[in-house]
């Protein structure tokens, strides 16, 4: 297949649209098909996918026309990017995007209070969180001088997210307790992410996404340790790209290492949308088993009466 014109158009193009601003980016594209379902200005192509993202309908051959009218067009009307005509070598198709889960560290405590704070907005429970930044610092963190081993006391693995691979190119500092998973995407469309500036990474040139916080339990029927998530949340504006399944599954892929039982948390039940999640992922909601907290002030009056 060749590429036959690359250019960037104002909207609307042949069914492509484009942004009010800046206008769109299409890439016109020749080569044998077979299909006898021609539109004029467009074709589906059914021939082998060019990327795993990017396997419907592509506007090809006949597209150039208009592409190249418009193009043309847009040169006298838009202030946006002079449009060009050929394609620059090895410029990518889509946008990449690079992502890391990593072991989380007391210097990225100001991102885990701003998802944690976050996601007890999204629960509904904003009115009991009542963690300031310095008190999860102090109880994840602590200024012990043996801190433990992680995945033996509370443990929060990061992900982040870069468009390019550079910042996860050097190790981090915890990749010798725990060696961080790398996976990169390709999405047709960019991810806008109004709050970039807010978590930016304390220690690459990446953006915090999303976290997952858990501990070891302890199952006797199983005589085995296993997992408990405490917390789990992706931002919004990355929801639903396959990041929270690859932070849930990377501590179940650590519990299966480590021999452990089994992972389990709990899940609010409106909160259809996750149980559908973790029923996808292989999970089973225990319909039978009941949540019982002993917290507060009755907590308190335990220590009181036993003084
Ligand atoms: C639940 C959550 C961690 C899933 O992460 P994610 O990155 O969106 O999930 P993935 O992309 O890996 O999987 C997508 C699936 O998650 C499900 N999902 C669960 N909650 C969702 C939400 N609030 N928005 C969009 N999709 C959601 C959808 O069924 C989706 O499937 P689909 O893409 O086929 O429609 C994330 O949506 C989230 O942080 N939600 C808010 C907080 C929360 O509910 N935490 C769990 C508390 S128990």
């Amino acid at each position: 297949m060749e590429c036959r014109q690359w250019g960037a158009h104002l909207p609307h193009v042949a069914g492509i649209p484009g942004q009010a601003d800046y206008g769109a980016q299409s890439v016109a594209l020749s080569g044998g098909y077979e299909d006898d379902e021609d539109h004029s200005e467009w074709f589906p192509y059914t021939g082998s996918p060019l990327s795993a993202t990017r396997s419907h309908i592509l506007l090809l051959q006949n597209l150039s026309l208009s592409l190249s009218l418009s193009t043309t067009r847009m040169a006298s009307t838009a202030t946006g990017p002079t449009p060009t005509t050929t394609l620059p070598e090895n410029h990518p198709i889509g946008h990449p995007l690079f992502t890391r889960i990593r072991l989380a560290t007391k210097s990225d405590i100001p991102h885990i209070h701003k998802l944690i704070h976050n996601l007890a907005a999204f629960e509904r429970l904003g009115h009991h969180y009542s963690a300031t930044e310095s008190s999860p610092s102090s109880t994840l963190f602590p200024n012990n001088p043996n801190p433990s081993p992680p995945f033996h006391s509370f443990t929060v693995f990061l992900l982040e997210l870069s468009p390019t691979s550079t910042p996860f190119l050097s190790p981090h500092p915890t990749s010798s307790l725990f060696p961080p998973i790398s996976k990169s995407f390709n999405f047709d469309l960019p991810i806008s992410d109004p709050e970039s500036h807010l978590f930016k990474s304390s220690e690459t040139d990446s953006i915090v996404a999303g976290f997952v916080l858990f501990f070891p339990n302890y199952s006797i029927f199983l005589a085995k340790p296993g997992f408990y998530i405490e917390d789990l949340f992706v931002r919004e504006c990355y929801k639903s790209k396959g990041f929270g399944k690859m932070l849930v599954a990377a501590v179940a892929a650590q519990a299966a290492k480590m021999g452990y039982g089994r992972v389990e948390w709990v899940v609010l039940d409106w909160n259809v949308k996750a149980i559908k999640f973790y029923e996808e992922m292989g999970a089973q909601i225990m319909k039978d088993w009941k949540i019982c907290r002993l917290c507060g002030h009755a907590l308190q009056a335990y220590y009181a009466n036993a003084a």
